[in-house]
């Protein structure tokens, strides 16, 4: 597999996560959500790194990377916004929330506005179900959205 330097760096960075964690009982979630927290995402440039260190093959890593929607594949926006998709943000009308952010910021699930500032993920249930339809942006927790709420948040994702 032929590499560009970063991707060297990463690559060599993510060998050194496998081998810390690779004795833990079912090590792959670990060594993901390390790979995540250092660099924000798992490059699916370096699976085949991870798939060797564990003796797995690279359609398993890719497989288990592809099923959490909690491992992106690409850095995230300055900000991160998280829309909840659950049950009860459902019956309180979390669809229409997410079509009009989506329409306001210009983009869908899973992406990130082309300046970078933010990051659209759907969530399934923040644990704040009484005050739905509910958000999560940069980590704090945001109920009762409601338009002006709406404006609120694609402001501040803009400043
Ligand atoms: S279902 Fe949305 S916060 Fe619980």
């Amino acid at each position: 597999m032929t590499m560009q330097p970063a991707s060297t760096e990463i690559a060599s960075r993510i060998a050194a996560i496998v081998q810390e964690l690779k004795d833990l009982e079912g090590p792959l979630l670990p060594i993901l959500h390390g790979i995540q927290e250092e660099f924000g995402h798992v490059p699916h440039d370096v699976l085949p790194v991870i798939a060797d260190g564990l003796n797995l093959s690279r359609a398993e890593v890719h497989g288990v990377v592809t099923f959490y929607h909690d491992f992106r594949a690409k850095p995230a926006g300055r900000h991160v916004l998280k829309l909840c998709q659950a049950e009860a943000c459902q019956s309180m009308g979390s669809d229409a929330v997410a079509a009009k952010i989506k329409q306001l910021l210009g983009i869908g699930f899973h992406e990130t506005t082309r300046d970078g500032s933010v990051t659209l993920e759907p969530v399934y249930c923040l644990g704040l179900c009484a005050c739905s339809p509910s958000a999560m942006l940069d980590g704090e927790v945001i109920g009762r959205l409601d338009d002006e709420k709406i404006e609120e948040i694609v402001a501040e994702v803009r400043s």
